[in-house]
Formats: C-alpha cells, structure tokens, sequence
C-alpha cells in the first residue's frame, strides 16, 4: 500500500508509515487543540517532500493562516518560499460550498499536481445546512468524488468538548476513512495536548493515547510516552 508520510515527528510511527494513500482523514478537536498546526505542517512537510499542498480555509484569510503559521513554527522557515513556488497554496473561497471546493481541488490538481490537501474546518460547511441528513449525503458525496482524485486529505472537525469522556460521535467519525482526535486535556492546574488514532481504514495503527507538544520547529508527537 502506498503511505504519505505526514512529515510531523511521531505521528508516521503511530501510522506505520503514514496515512494511507488518496484517503480523507479527520482531525477532530477542540478550540486551540492544534487543528491548523497540524494541517499546516503536513502540507509544509509534504511541500518539502516534493509533493504540492493546496489549504481550503473556510474561516481566516489566507494571510491570516500564514502569519499565524509563521508565528507558531518561527523555524518552519520555508513557507513564504515554498508559497512563491506554488508547493503550498492557501485559498479561501468565496461561498462555503462543498462543490465548489470539490472543483477548486479539481482545478488545482490538474493545473498544479495537488497531492495533499486540507479542509479547514467541515463545521463551516456543515452550518450551511439546514439539516443533518442533507449534510452527511452531501459529505458523502463529497468524498466520493474525492476518491477519483489522486489526493490525500485532512479536514478538520470542530469538536464541542476539549474532554476525552465527553466526546460524540458525528457524522464525520463515521464517513471518513480516518479520524485522529486532538485533545486538551484538563490537569489540575494545567492543560496537556494529547492525540489518539481513533480509526484509520485499511491499516494497522496505534491505538495509545499519546502526548505531543506544538513547538517553533514542528509538532512533536511523543510516541512511548505516558500522558502525565
Ligand atoms: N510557538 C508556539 N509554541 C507553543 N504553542 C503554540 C505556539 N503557537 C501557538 N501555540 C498554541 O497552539 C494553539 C493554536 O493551535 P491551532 O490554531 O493550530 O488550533 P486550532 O485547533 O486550529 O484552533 P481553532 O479551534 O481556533 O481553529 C494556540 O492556542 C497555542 O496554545
Ligand atoms: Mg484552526
């Protein structure tokens, strides 16, 4: 089977390998657990790889996302190069509408070999509806047309509790072919980042909760380590 390497130290191992090629994979938390950092530094790392990045920002502006991005991964020092180099596009689009965001991927994968993409965030999209059953068919039907392309993606989802016992499940855990969940966890006087692998078809993955830090060079993910 052939993996994309996410880049982001840690998490390939926790992957064996990295996520299954042309899938669409969930990234699932809570306010500031680390959605955009993650989504980012996949595309960055990919970028580097020498695979073309495409970021589907439904909510901040594309500057917003890189001056944001810069201030949080000061050592990530490529962006604006690999932006000028159209290894890494940010766009926002106009209307928030999956087919619309179906066709920019399309577009870019044939004009500029889009290989990874991100969705940030399906909520967006999913407030645009007015009902659940008319959002998981059109999500549904979303990924099907996704699957024609050669293209693998990370959409974020916004998760109503930064608590682990207090998660549901939505829509997304169950018509995505994986769902890793970011999660703040609640410490006495303190807050810990930590990440699980809640699914991911097709392959053997860890099933640890495992901690992992947002630092000026990348994410780390700290494989083998106990969430204190
Ligand atoms: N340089 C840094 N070092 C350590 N932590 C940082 C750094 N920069 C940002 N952070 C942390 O990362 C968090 C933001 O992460 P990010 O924006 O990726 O989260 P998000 O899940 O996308 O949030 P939102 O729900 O607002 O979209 C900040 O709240 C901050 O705690
Ligand atoms: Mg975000």
């Amino acid at each position: 089977m052939d993996r994309v390497k996410t880049g982001i130290s840690g998490l390939d191992e926790m992957l064996n390998g990295g996520i299954p090629a042309g899938r669409h994979v969930a990234l699932y938390g809570g306010p500031g657990s680390g959605k955009t950092s993650f989504c980012f530094e996949y595309l960055y790392q990919g970028a580097k790889m020498g695979e073309n990045g495409l970021y589907i920002s439904l909510e901040e502006t594309a500057d917003d996302i890189v001056e944001n991005m810069k201030n949080t991964f000061p050592l990530l020092s490529e962006t604006n190069k690999l932006i000028s180099e159209g290894k890494l596009e940010i766009i926002k689009p106009d209307k928030l509408d999956l087919e619309d965001v179906a066709n920019l991927l399309e577009d870019r994968i044939t004009s500029n070999g889009i290989k990874r993409a991100v969705v940030d965030s399906a909520t967006m999209i999913r407030m645009s509806f007015k009902t659940e059953v008319e959002y998981r068919q059109t999500l549904f039907e979303f990924l099907s047309l996704l699957r024609n392309l050669d293209v693998t993606t990370l959409t974020t989802v916004e998760a109503t509790t930064a608590k682990k016992e207090e998660m549901k499940y939505d829509i997304e855990h169950f018509v995505m072919d994986g769902i890793i969940n970011l999660y703040n966890i609640d410490r006495e006087d303190r807050r810990v980042r930590a990440l699980e692998i809640f699914k991911m078809r097709g392959t053997d993955h860890s099933r640890e909760l495992v901690p992992f830090k947002v630092t000026p060079s990348g994410i780390k993910v700290y494989v083998g380590e106990k969430v204190f």
